[in-house]
């Protein structure tokens, strides 16, 4: 079994890599062979919007080493994801990564799908971190990764981290947890549900809807807020998860691949009606 740390900081020795690192510290302890990446040594490039990966089913055109992360990925059984918050949320590396991942999501198959995940963001300062779980989770979930745990880790200067060492600890926790779930076939969420926390993603990042209903940002599940004598709940509908494998194919059969000859049957009507927009073109700053 190999588990796969994915250190997104550029610090060396940075938090992220000490909170990845006691994850890793677990997946070898409970057999595991382990292995770490640091996405900062790879050149990852900005998705061009070609789709080619969803329209031809084809690997994506820009030559850089995306592919490679996203080949490394698959050979392993499970992944240990640390992202630093950057502005309350993970570094843009890790977008720019998943935009790039279309082709995994759907265009070759969901060949992640069910594999479990641990999710860990460092931040420097409790309450600056909105985004950083709510996005990891993002990422994991698209890919079809089921999160086993998620939490924050704290330390501001490279290495502070080692003053909690009950996360620390949490996450050598988790690590192994991870394996010996692997070996019993049964991936599942560990961490801990709050009474708003979506039962997909874990987050309770929600959006507020009209007449007391929410929605999960991240799975697009909608359910009612409850008050209760301890305070609000949600009651989920059962409305459907957006990452199920059957989902995503749905979504991108029916709502994407038809925009395609669509758009080729409206092709000269476009052109006739971006023309003014064509005509006008400003000046770029520093690149006249
Ligand atoms: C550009 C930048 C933006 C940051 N923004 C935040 C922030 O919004 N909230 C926060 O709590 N910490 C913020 N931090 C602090 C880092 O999240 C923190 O130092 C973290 O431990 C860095 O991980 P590393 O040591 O692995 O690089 C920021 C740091 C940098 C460099």
């Amino acid at each position: 079994m190999k588990i796969l740390g994915m250190v997104c900081s550029f610090r060396k020795m940075g938090n992220t890599e000490i909170a990845v690192k006691a994850g890793l510290t677990g997946a070898q302890e409970a057999g595991a062979y382990v292995a770490m990446m640091r996405l900062t040594d790879y050149k990852i490039e900005p998705c061009r919007g070609c789709m080619t990966c969803v329209f031809k089913k084809a690997p994506c055109p820009i030559q850089d080493q995306a592919h490679q992360v996203y080949n490394t990925l698959l050979e392993y059984d499970g992944l240990i994801l640390g992202a630093p918050t950057y502005i309350l949320g993970p570094t843009g590396l890790l977008k720019t990564l998943l935009d790039r991942g279309m082709g995994f999501m759907y265009g070759y198959g969901r060949r992640l799908e069910g594999r479990p995940a641990l999710s860990m963001a460092t931040a420097g300062i409790p309450g600056w971190e909105t985004y950083a779980l709510p996005l990891n989770a993002l990422f994991l979930r698209a890919l079809g990764y089921t999160i086993v745990d998620q939490f924050m880790v704290y330390g501001q200067g490279p290495g502070e981290a080692v003053y909690h060492q009950e996360t620390l600890e949490r996450a050598r926790e988790k690590g192994r947890a991870m394996v010996e779930q692997i070996s019993q076939g049964k991936v599942e969420y560990l961490g801990e549900e709050g009474p708003t926390s979506c039962p997909y993603c874990h987050n309770s990042l929600l959006l507020l809807g009209s007449s007391a209903t929410v929605k999960c940002p991240n799975c697009g599940i909608v359910g009612n807020i409850k008050t209760t004598a301890k305070g609000i709940s949600v009651e989920w509908a059962p409305t459907p998860d957006r990452w199920t494998e059957e989902e995503v194919i749905r979504h991108f059969e029916y709502q994407v691949l038809p925009s395609g000859p669509k758009f080729i049957e409206r092709r000269r009507e476009i052109r006739e009606r971006t023309a003014p927009f064509r005509q006008f073109s400003p000046p770029s700053p520093g690149k006249e």
